[in-house]
């Protein structure tokens, strides 16, 4: 059988290609043209070559079965902007040693020593929010951004941003929204050449230096993620990691290790003050907990994980993901050419209907442990798969169980009658107005 290129969707700009309709409404045309077209399609750009692939079967064959025929795709040479070759970006040899570096800052020891950080930097962000004593709504939005920076900065890298998390946070929305602007228009983008975020990059450098540098001068041997960088040295000449490459390092797990649990954060307070019998049910899990709170503890709060596991399915912060092809790769009768961007498209497979029931409904009962394990690891893919998937996921759920419940257990809230959070896809997916709420203390 002669094999084909995979179908392009219908609708399309006559100049600019299918790709013009993901510019505005980016999850909604996008889940239009998977309704059209899936398992796999084309999508037709002026510039690039680019496939969507929306099964689980082809998603698992690409991150998992086939990922030797796969890098990272466009999306990611315009993070590396930012990122360098840090984790997220790097490939092959590189990659490969590097995540063996870094890995053992996050065994489950180091996880479980990271548990009273996390537990004081939480208690006392509660307690400054506490006197600032708001009585109307506002965005919670920022409160779990510096709230994330300050975990991240002090469990990876021994390092209070505190003073600078506001300025921070500003400059990472900012690159966020020029990385997805760049994305969604490579020709204005190669026209007129904008390097505001490279003036953003140098700016947060000096953030980074700083950490860099402070633990160079103190002469101090910590036991962190930051010491492990700077004392690594590689097997066969026995040199050390430049500045640049510890830098990329930092700067990876600085901004993947908060922005991704800030937002999810924020998402969960939003979807747990829509749905109350959610917040009555997380109420009486918090009154039956006794104990010390410890990484097994945390663990063991089944509905605040089944809670969280419902957020990161309904608003999953990377939306989207995304590869590229070394040779060939077939998907049924399709052929993919050399070169091609694939995206994975999370967002539509988890509110896809064929594998979840009543998707636009928020019911963390779908990740009852009775039932957890029928749900297919490439249709719920928050953190990713195959060997690439997410360093940080026992970080970023344990941080997520933990600040929830101190959160609940502090305020009582609601989110005004008339408010909806609109989805805003940047790299990340953020609420486009933030996240209103009205707090009062317990
Ligand atoms: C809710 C929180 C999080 C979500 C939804 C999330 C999601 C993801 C996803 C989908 C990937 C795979 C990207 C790909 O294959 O192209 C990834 C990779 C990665 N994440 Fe996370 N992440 C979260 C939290 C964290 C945290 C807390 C850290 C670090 C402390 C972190 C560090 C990384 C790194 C370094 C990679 C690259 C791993 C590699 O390629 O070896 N993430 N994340």
């Amino acid at each position: 059988m002669k094999l084909q290129l995979p179908p392009y969707p219908s609708k399309k700009h006559w100049l600019f290609g299918n790709i013009f309709y993901l510019r505005k409404d980016t999850i909604k045309n996008l889940s239009e043209f998977c309704d059209e077209k899936a398992p796999v399609f084309s999508l037709s750009s002026p510039i690039n070559k680019i496939a969507v692939v929306c099964s689980p079967e082809y998603i698992k064959h690409i991150v998992q079965d086939n990922s030797i025929n796969y890098r990272k795709s466009l999306a990611y040479d315009i993070l590396s902007r930012l990122l360098g070759n840090g984790l997220l970006t790097s490939v092959g040899e590189e990659w490969k040693q590097n995540r063996k570096l870094i890995q053992p800052a996050f065994h489950k020891k180091k996880l479980d020593e990271f548990v009273k950080l996390m537990q004081r930097s939480t208690e006392e962000s509660i307690q400054k929010l506490k006197l600032e004593n708001k009585n109307v709504s506002f965005d919670i939005a920022p409160f779990f951004n510096a709230l994330a920076l300050d975990i991240i900065s002090k469990s990876m890298f021994g390092a209070q941003v505190e003073k600078d998390a506001i300025r921070i946070s500003e400059i990472i929305i900012q690159l966020n929204k020029l990385a997805i602007d760049r994305l969604n228009n490579p020709i204005t983008t190669m026209l007129f050449r904008n390097n505001k975020d490279i003036v953003l990059v140098k700016e947060l450098d000096t953030y980074i230096y700083k950490i860099m540098n402070e633990r160079r001068a103190s002469g101090d041997k910590k036991d962190d993620l930051l010491q492990m960088l700077l004392d690594a040295r590689d097997e066969e000449t026995g040199e050390g990691m430049s500045d640049v490459q510890i830098r990329d390092e930092i700067m990876t797990i600085f901004i993947a290790g908060h922005e991704t649990t800030a937002c999810a954060l924020s998402w969960a307070v939003y979807a747990i003050g829509k749905n109350k019998e959610v917040l009555t049910k997380l109420r009486e899990e918090i009154n039956s907990f006794t104990g010390e709170i410890n990484f097994d503890t945390i663990f063991s709060l089944q509905y605040f994980k089944m809670v969280v596991e419902e957020t990161l399915r309904m608003y999953p912060p990377a939306w989207s993901m995304g590869r590229r092809t070394y040779a060939i790769d077939t998907f049924g009768n399709y052929q993919v050419r050399p070169d091609t961007n694939i995206l994975i498209p999370i967002y539509y497979m988890h509110h896809h209907k064929d594998y979840w029931e009543k998707p636009e409904e928020f019911i963390p009962e779908r990740f009852h442990p009775s039932t957890r394990n029928n749900i297919n690891r490439f249709v719920y893919l928050p953190f990713g798969g195959g060997a690439r998937m997410c360093i940080g996921n026992h970080f970023a759920m344990m941080e997520m169980i933990l600040v929830l419940f101190l959160f609940i257990k502090n305020f009582d809230f609601e989110i005004p009658n008339e408010f909806e959070a609109e989805l805003e896809p940047l790299i990340t997916l953020h609420a486009k107005n933030g996240v209103q709420v009205k707090l009062k203390t317990i």
